[in-house]
């Protein structure tokens, strides 16, 4: 795991370590996956002015988020079923996070419970990102249990009322839920994987819901398709009222890509938003997050914290995106061929590489702390973002 240089390797060691439907599962996106290769080319088209002779002795990465100081400006994006990466996926992905004193995302859609989740996290930042159920029974009784396990951030998903059109799962899937038998020959050649993911317990859950699911339905196939019916089309600006009056902790809301969007979250007491595409998996042809950022910043004015996320690879992709008015980034991709890689040691792995290449790239960019670095520490053609 060691040599393995950058993001990049991690996703090749990914590719080779699990079965094919769960690599295409993370490393896809939806439709002609236009908008994901956006995500790069924006970071790509960005470029860094360095400030020389700037006297760094030391480069300080810590950041306050939601009112709290978190080591790195990262923090682990919601992923569902990451259990089908690495046994018990999101345990090792909260551990990994507690570790580097950052926060960890968990997904409605985990395959831990977040009972489970916050025994791990053990002290450490635990947000819940809430997918809005049609059943707001079922949805109150999400935000309580995540109340009581002490999660200091609800993170309302928005851009996802219904699923993305993920062509490659559908090809990787003979019905809803049922593997092709190509899938499940791939499945039997990746023998260190099954008996690591699989066995000795069966196949991984579906933590939060499992409650829910009909007796004898607690897949995450079964759990799938319970959660794409329960998706709540209807999801507006009252829910988010809704949860404002019954979630006492921060109140983040992920998928903001519009200036009015932004405004009408921090007017009804947001703590944060994250601007996002949910990294080109939901509507394709939209813009990149990177390009939207700055616009929404300016107005926004500083009324709720902005975090963003959708395409970061690199230190210096986490670095243009503070340059352009974000507080932190969310890492999902990037976490997630870590853990499919190496479990534990890939998701540190993964860390590693994102911090010691920001660590860099302040260095050589002239900037001691994240204070330091706005938009002047960036090369941006006039107009262009
Ligand atoms: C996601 N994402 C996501 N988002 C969310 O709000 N709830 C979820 O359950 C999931 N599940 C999920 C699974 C997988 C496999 C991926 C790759 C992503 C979106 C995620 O939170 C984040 O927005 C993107 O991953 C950011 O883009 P990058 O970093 O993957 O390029």
């Amino acid at each position: 795991m060691a040599q393995a240089r950058n993001i990049d390797d991690l996703r090749s060691l990914a590719r080779r370590r699990v079965p094919r439907f769960s690599f295409e599962y993370v490393d896809g996106g939806a439709e002609d996956e236009t908008t994901m290769a956006a995500n790069r080319a924006s970071f790509a088209a960005t470029r860094i002015l360095p400030r020389q002779l700037a006297g760094i002795r030391a480069v300080d990465m810590s950041v306050d988020i939601l009112g709290k100081t978190s080591q790195l400006p990262f923090a682990v994006a919601p992923t569902g079923y990451n259990g089908l990466l690495a046994k018990n996926g999101d345990l090792v992905l909260a551990r990994t996070a507690r570790l580097a004193g950052i926060p960890f995302t968990q997904s409605t859609m985990s395959s831990s419970s977040i009972e489970e989740v916050a025994r791990v996290i053990d002290g450490g930042r635990h947000w819940f990102q809430l997918y809005m159920l049609k059943d707001t029974a079922i949805t109150r009784r999400l935000v309580e249990r995540a109340q009581q396990a002490g999660c200091e951030a609800l993170v309302l998903t928005s851009d996802a009322i219904v699923l993305g059109n993920r062509e490659t799962d559908k090809h990787n899937y003979a019905s809803p839920g049922k593997l092709t038998w190509g899938a499940k020959l791939d499945v039997a050649r990746r023998m260190a994987w099954l008996l690591d993911v699989v066995a000795p317990h069966g196949p991984p859950g579906f933590g939060n819901l499992a409650e829910f699911l009909p007796r004898g339905q607690t897949s995450a196939i079964d759990g799938a398709r319970f959660i794409s019916a329960q998706m709540d089309t209807a999801l507006s600006w009252e829910t988010v009222d809704w949860l404002r009056s019954i979630w006492p902790h921060k109140l983040v809301v992920k998928g903001i890509m519009r200036v009015e969007d932004a405004l009408a979250a921090a007017e009804r007491g947001v703590d944060a938003i994250v601007v996002s595409n949910h990294g080109g998996r939901q509507l394709n042809g939209t813009a990149s997050s990177l390009e939207v950022l700055s616009a929404i910043g300016k107005p926004l004015n500083g009324r709720c914290d902005i975090i963003l996320d959708s395409g970061v690879r690199r230190g210096s992709d986490i670095f243009k995106a503070l340059a352009l008015g974000a507080k932190a980034v969310l890492c999902g991709r990037a976490m997630l061929y870590g853990l499919a890689a190496g479990g534990a040691t890939g998701a540190a792995r993964a860390v590693e590489i994102l911090q010691t290449e920001l660590e860099r790239t302040m260095m050589l960019a002239g900037s001691s702390s994240l204070m330091q670095i706005d938009r002047s520490a960036l090369c941006v053609a006039s107009g262009s973002f």
